[in-house]
């Protein structure tokens, strides 16, 4: 199985590995699309602290990934998935339900988020005074 999986992964924390490291399990091949800075602006409406460059250099160094690519736009996943011939899509479950259409070419799986961290939280939380 070839696992396919999304996100920006801005400011690593151990909720991003967490995903990644279950998604990994769930198949013989992981491949992440990274959101690229455009993506994620017009996203969450603000620039990544990482740029893409940073965020790919650190994604494709773990253990648990074996491919990344820019994903230059949410509505591309039919196309991505194809190219990458994934047959089983993760994604964390604040998209439950989002990518079900996708369902006529790969399994579709959403898994728990971890409770208490967001790269938003981490941010907000070093910048605190
Ligand atoms: N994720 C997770 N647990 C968390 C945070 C993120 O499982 N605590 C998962 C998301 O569900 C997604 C992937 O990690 O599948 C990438 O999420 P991303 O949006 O890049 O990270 P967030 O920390 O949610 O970022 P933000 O605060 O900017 O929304």
């Amino acid at each position: 199985m070839r696992v396919i999986t999304f996100g920006t992964f801005d400011v690593f924390h151990v909720g991003h590995l967490r995903i990644l490291e279950r998604a990994r399990q769930m198949g013989t091949a992981l491949i992440v699309g990274i959101s690229t800075d455009e993506l994620n602006y017009s996203k969450k409406g603000r620039k990544p602290y990482y740029d893409l460059s940073e965020r790919i250099e650190i994604i494709r160094a773990l253990r648990c990934v074996d491919t990344v690519f820019p994903e230059e736009s949410l509505e591309l996943k039919r196309y991505y998935i194809e190219n990458y011939k994934a047959n089983l899509l993760v994604m964390g479950d604040d998209w439950t339900g989002k990518f079900d259409a996708l369902n006529d070419i790969c399994k579709i799986i959403y898994l728990p988020r971890t409770p208490s961290i967001s790269t938003t939280a981490v941010i907000e939380k070093i910048r605190k005074p």
